[in-house]
């Protein structure tokens, strides 16, 4: 794959597509991390002479109502800070105002578009990839980066629209999300998967994909109580994917050694922060009891299999890590990677954003920036906007 870095960008009109896609409220950046991440590959193109252009995506825009709670002025103030220069902020996706800013761009500047998505109120041209959209904005730049990880997954207009007319090359985000998410595909071994989060269809995938290379599966979560009662535990109010139990009968049956499975949970009658819980066994639910952490002997079990390990995968929390009183299953095992300095490769929103809340994020091998783009890539799939610059 071309990366920036083969590219001559000097007093080039650089297009850059980032994904700026970050958590605002009331016009407040709640996490930046997006942003922070992308700054390698903008500050590279800043100091190789390019006139910046950069696009990106904020929310869904379904109706006019979505528009002002999407633009993304707030993600320009927030660059501008961080780059420490002035970011040019222009509100529309198209027209004389964008056209005469970009013609009067020096080398050294930089300009943001407004949000990609405005474009979807009139007939989805960006998330429809527009072929006329696609060659309108290729037309404002003479060369592309596309280090949007987190949108490779879409085939839009921003990403594999623009490939389509320009030199195109992947920035050094979406570089380091290969090169991490990759190792996957052939890992030191012991190499070991943990999956967490509520729901089991969101995992069925990765499970496919992954099962045959993993030497074990430890399932913590809320999906774990699926896979509980396929092997026929009573696992009371606890969430259950209903849809999906045969599938884990399944997979239970065909890697009976290969599938590790919680043995007790921090329960609690009601699905809030402040509730009193207790640690119980798996066998000892109560009808009207509730699991929303793994407890402490799950927590020293999955320790002992991760203790050898070589290479580590983990998507999805292994309880409700918003809640204060339900993330030290999450916490412990995360510290124990950590402290024992094993590679660990954290894939999906929040499983990042759990690891961020506990100030771990930037003490493992790689946290990816990517949520659905990290997840398909891990089941195995072609992401078309990194296939759009693989075919240049
Ligand atoms: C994400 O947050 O996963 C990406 O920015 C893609 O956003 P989307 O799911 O709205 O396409």
């Amino acid at each position: 794959m071309k990366i920036i870095s083969d590219m001559d960008l000097e007093n080039k009109k650089v297009l850059i597509r980032c994904d700026f896609n970050v958590p605002i409220k009331d016009g407040k950046i709640i996490d930046d991390n997006r942003i922070v991440m992308s700054l390698k590959t903008i500050r590279y193109a800043l100091d190789k002479g390019a006139k910046v252009i950069l696009f990106s995506h904020l929310g869904r825009v379904k109706e006019e109502g979505d528009l002002e709670k999407n633009n993304l002025e707030p993600v320009a103030k927030r660059l501008s800070e961080l780059l420490k220069k002035d970011v040019i902020f222009i509100p529309e996706t198209r027209g004389e105002k964008l056209e005469s800013a970009v013609d009067n761009l020096k080398s050294g500047d930089v300009l943001l578009v407004q949000n990609t998505r405005y474009e979807d109120l009139d007939g989805k041209k960006e998330s429809g990839n527009d072929p006329e959209l696609g060659r309108y904005w290729a037309s404002l730049g003479d060369v592309f980066i596309n280090d949007a990880f987190g949108t490779a997954h879409r085939s839009h207009a921003s990403n594999v629209g623009i490939a389509k007319h320009l030199p195109s090359a992947a920035g050094f985000l979406i570089e380091k999300e290969i090169d991490a998410l990759s190792s996957v595909k052939s890992p030191d071994k012991p190499f070991i998967v943990i999956l967490g989060g509520s729901k089991v269809s969101d995992k069925i995938g990765v499970i496919k994909n992954l099962v045959k290379k993993a030497d074990k599966i430890l399932i913590g979560g809320g999906m774990a109580f699926t896979f509980l009662q396929a092997e026929g535990y009573d696992v009371g109010s606890s969430i259950i994917d209903k849809d999906n139990i045969d599938f884990c009968k399944d997979i239970l049956n065909k890697y009976p050694n290969k599938i590790i499975l919680p043995v007790d949970f921090k329960v609690t009658c009601e699905f809030v922060d402040t509730c009193e819980y207790k640690n119980k066994d798996i066998s000892s639910f109560e009808y009207n009891e509730m699991g929303l952490d793994i407890g402490s002997d799950t927590s020293c079990l999955f320790k002992r299999y991760l203790e050898d390990a070589k290479t580590v995968l983990w998507n999805g929390p292994l309880g409700v890590y918003e809640f204060s009183n339900f993330r030290l299953g999450t916490e412990e095992v995360l510290k124990f990677l950590v402290d024992n300095n094993i590679k660990t490769i954290l894939g999906g929103g929040d499983i990042v954003a759990s690891a961020g809340v506990l100030g771990l994020k930037d003490k493992v091998y790689h946290a990816s920036t990517g949520g659905g783009a990290t997840l398909e890539y891990l089941e195995g799939k072609v992401l078309p906007g990194i296939d759009a610059i693989d075919k240049k």
